[in-house]
């Protein structure tokens, strides 16, 4: 190949595991031809050591075993030079002799730094020195250097004898000529280590762990490389470790300060020391799968677009807090001063900080020297001479990272409660306003991550609509998603245009699939009874529609028992529930002289009105302690919740009823509506069972509604069948009770949409604002509770959606806004037929006249 001057170079990186087969070697060659094809580049590939041998070295550096362990690495390459089909002593008996003369040398006895340095050196160079003779063997016109003779070594001040020679960094600033010399190498693809580079002395240096996506990184700086590729095991950076948050989204962009920060604050799939480098010059880096090339991977570069929000969120096990009390501390000059000098005589590097009048608390990075030293107990007897010490260890640090962190507070509040249950030993904002991190016991942090990234998304502070910087979750790519099934609306378009031909805003509900999510219910064995709570839409054509699914109806005011008794005046009232909170007085007498189902959750209604309950048979309510839920609004359990008698008053309310020849026949709970948790009803379910088991006369557990709807354009549908599954496994424990749901969102959300016309198109201050003839008085969701629904253009239906909008209704609030940034065609224009749609819970039913504006019509499709 003829190699054109002034031709710019991508630098690609593969790690241990991508070096350790062969079929990974066809890849490399394949990737890097194809970079030089399709980017008229040549080809810097870096590599690391075979997956493990950085480990070996590792272990030969503390100086036991070693003979044994040389010859160890000896083989492990002799083995895989077989497998690629070279002859290793031809190839890397040179190498071998280099590695055993080490073993041998004499500083090894002393486990000489600079010895450590060359003994872990020899990973990267024979696995670049296999890995270019095996390409050669393929037919690729690759040579090979040593990246010693390129990157050198600088010493920084305060960086200890161990660090300058196993974790350095190295020259940035190149002199002019260094471009054209390392392009007059006569080859298109060169191969060369990753880890490695000059000591100031001539000899060698390591970069520390991660070592080889920093030697790209330099080089790309060095170089000028057009771009510098991070081919990993993983399809790029995460908003959270998808083995924890396998709900974790791909990030496809970001810009180099939020990229440093994720690296640094955990994301391991790229090295933070690798940033620099590139940021100092600009070069774009890539971090791609080298098993699947076709994802987006994670792009980062100086050109992304600034978001605000959280873009991933964190945790690092580890941490170590040293908190230092002074009484004399307050207003003394140089306290300060005095207790980071002494950090740095340990060459100790302290992260977060938080202080007060008499104690000053920081983290230690978790550096190497940390672990293989005992350099804390050296630290902490420096600084117990100038104050009181207390190290505390095995903390865990939860980091939020992402822009305008300060402007996003108001949204973080269900993240702040969910740290409010664990002991918080200390919060620190970064000054950049990029990070918030929390540090709690390493234990305590089990298990919070799904939750607070469920949280960040539901809150809205972590924007994942945003396509240009959230791509698919990791279930997605890893083909574990369960799709959405297409929505009933698309194939009923044309009536819906229809429909909306008449006065809009109009609601309109698809009866079929009211009938379908009924008989989903109603095949789940577990449960005996089924009622529908009509509060989320008390439509007349649903109401019968449920009954005569089998359904009976739960209601919450005298109005709504009205209601249900003059749209079915056949309804047996044993099929109707009566669950008020708050209720008056008139509400319950009238209730039960209906002959419904009255639920009572306070023990005050007994001792005030005992007249009216005297010999009958209720139902009680008991907030079992615990809440869930989609919003905190939606919450009705735990001890700030107005709804259900609290547990410890049970005994209480039982005794009562007795004294009043009550029957207590149900127990009922209902703790929160759209709840993801698949353990919330099990945890019910068993707990409720407990107290009727108490309370002797009970017949029906009602564990209430709340089963949630998929809203967003990826969320899975509910698990129906692995909730039957967790309901039945209790039921074999407590088979004596009848089960009851009540679920009003989960069958009628999805069957209604609601249709509007659009009223205006309006640009202001860069934004795109579409308003609709419907505002927070016909769907009040989005304003209250920070709701999502999937908005769309009925209208253009086909066309692309290749604008961003926000959707805006006629109210006269500043709440009253549909969706941010939402993608609809860029021809969206008045008149047009726009779709809001899951709306047939919670829509019609808490619409209102606000403004003076029309209540929408209904229409219901068979
Ligand atoms: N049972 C009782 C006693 C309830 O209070 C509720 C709802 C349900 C059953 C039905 O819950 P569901 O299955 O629909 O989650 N407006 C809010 C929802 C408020 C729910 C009130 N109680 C929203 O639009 O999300």
């Amino acid at each position: 190949m003829v190699v054109a001057q002034g031709q710019r170079w991508v630098v690609l990186k593969f790690g241990g595991t991508s070096v350790s087969r062969r079929n990974r070697w066809d890849t490399i060659g394949r990737l890097a031809a194809k970079r030089m094809a399709d980017d008229d580049a040549r080809v810097l590939v870096v590599v690391s050591a075979l997956s493990g041998v950085t480990n070996a070295l590792t272990a030969i550096c503390a100086g036991d075993g070693i003979p044994a362990r040389v010859e160890a690495l000896v083989e492990r390459h002799r083995a895989f030079c077989a497998d690629l089909g070279l002859d290793a002593d031809r190839v890397l008996g040179e190498r071998f002799g280099v590695l055993r003369a080490l073993g041998a040398d004499p500083r090894a006895g002393a486990l000489a730094l600079d010895w450590q340095a060359e003994v872990l050196a020899q990973g990267e160079l024979m696995s670049s020195t296999l890995g270019a003779a095996y390409l050669r063997a393929q037919g690729h016109d690759v040579g090979w250097c040593d990246a010693r003779d390129w990157l050198d070594a600088v010493s920084l001040p305060n960086a200890s004898e161990w660090s300058q020679r196993l974790s350095v960094n190295c020259q940035r600033d190149v002199d002019a000529g260094f471009g054209e010399r390392f392009a007059a190498q006569p080859t298109a693809m060169l191969i060369t280590q990753g880890f490695i580079a000059r000591h100031r002395d001539g000899s060698t240096a390591v970069l520390g762990r991660g070592g080889s996506d920093t030697s790209a990184a330099y080089f790309g700086c060095l170089l000028k490389a057009q771009r510098v590729e991070i081919w990993t095991d993983v399809p790029g950076m995460f908003s959270a470790n998808p083995r924890e948050v396998p709900d974790a989204r791909l990030l496809t962009r970001l810009d180099y300060a939020e990229a440093q920060e994720i690296a640094t604050t955990g994301a391991k799939v790229l090295h933070p020391r690798s940033l620099g480098p590139c940021r100092h010059a600009g070069v774009p880096m890539a971090i791609l799968d080298t098993e699947r090339p076709e994802l987006p991977g994670t792009r980062i570069d100086s050109a992304a677009a600034t978001l605000p929000g959280v873009k991933a969120i964190s945790r690092r096990n580890g941490i170590v807090l040293v908190s230092m009390e002074s009484v004399g501390m307050w207003q003394s000059v140089g306290f300060l001063a005095d207790v980071f000098e002494r950090f740095r005589r340990h060459g100790l590097s302290v992260d977060l900080i938080g202080s007060a009048e008499t104690n000053v608390t920081v983290s230690l990075d978790p550096s190497e020297n940390l672990v293989s030293t005992n350099v804390l107990e050296a630290l902490s007897a420096d600084l117990e001479e100038i104050c009181r010490v207390r190290v505390i260890v095995s903390c865990a640090a939860i980091t939020l990272v992402g822009r305008g962190m300060r402007s996003m507070l108001h949204k973080l509040s269900g993240v702040w409660a969910a740290f409010g249950k664990e002991r918080v030993h200390l919060i620190s904002q970064s000054s950049n306003d990029l990070n918030l991190t929390f540090v709690i016991d390493e234990a305590d942090a089990d298990g919070m991550l799904p939750f607070l990234h469920a949280e960040l998304i539901d809150s809205g502070a972590m924007p994942v609509h945003e396509t240009g910087v959230f791509g698919p979750r990791w279930r997605e790519i890893e083909g574990q998603l369960r799709p959405k099934p297409t929505p009933w609306w698309i194939g009923e378009r044309s009536r819906l245009l229809a429909l909306a031909d008449g006065p809009t805003p109009r609601y309109a509900y698809h009866l079929p699939t009211v009938r379908e999510r009924a008989r989903q219910l109603a095949a789940i064995e577990a449960i005996d009874r089924r009622y529908y709570a009509i509060k989320a839409n008390s439509h007349p054509e649903i109401l019968k529609a449920l009954v005569a699914e089998g359904f009976g109806l739960e209601c919450v005011s005298l109005g709504e028992l009205r209601h249900v008794f003059a749209v079915l005046p056949a309804m047996d009232p044993a099929r109707v529930l009566f669950t008020p909170s708050f209720a008056p007085r008139e509400e319950y007498e009238a209730a039960l002289g209906m002959g419904v189902t009255v639920t009572l959750d306070n023990v005050e209604a007994l001792h005030n009105w005992p007249d009216v309950f005297r010999g009958r048979r209720l139902w009680l309510r008991i907030d079992l302690g615990f809440g869930d839920g989609h919003h905190e609004k939606v919450t009705t359990g735990g001890k700030t919740s107005k709804f259900g008698l609290a547990a410890g008053r049970v005994d209480e309310f039982v005794e009562a009823a007795r004294a009043l020849g009550i029957g207590i026949v149900g127990v009922h709970a209902h703790l929160g509506s759209g709840v993801e948790t698949r353990a919330h009803w099990r945890q019910m379910y068993d707990d409720l069972a407990g107290f009727a088991r108490r309370i002797g006369t009970v017949e029906v557990l009602d564990i209430g509604g709340g089963l949630p709807i998929p809203y967003g354009a990826d969320d899975e549908p509910f698990d129906l069948r692995d909730w039957a599954e967790g309901l039945a496994e209790v039921k074999a424990i407590h088979p004596a009770f009848q089960l009851t749901i009540e679920p009003g969102r989960f069958l009628v959300a999805e069957a209604g949409v609601l249709l509007s016309r659009a009223t205006q198109v309006v640009e202001k201050d860069g934004i795109r604002r579409v308003g609709l003839d419907a505002g927070m008085n016909a769907l009040v969701r989005p304003a209250l509770y920070d709701a999502w629904h999937e908005i769309v253009n009925l209208q253009r239906l086909d066309a692309a959606k290749d604008g961003v909008f926000d959707v805006v209704g006629p109210i006269c609030e500043s709440s009253d806004v549909f969706g941010h940034r939402v993608q609809l065609p860029a021809g969206t224009a008045p008149g047009d037929v726009m779709l809001v749609a899951d709306a047939g819970a919670y829509g019609m039913s808490m619409a209102s006249t606000y403004n003076l504006r029309a209540l929408p019509a209904e229409d219901v499709i068979e």
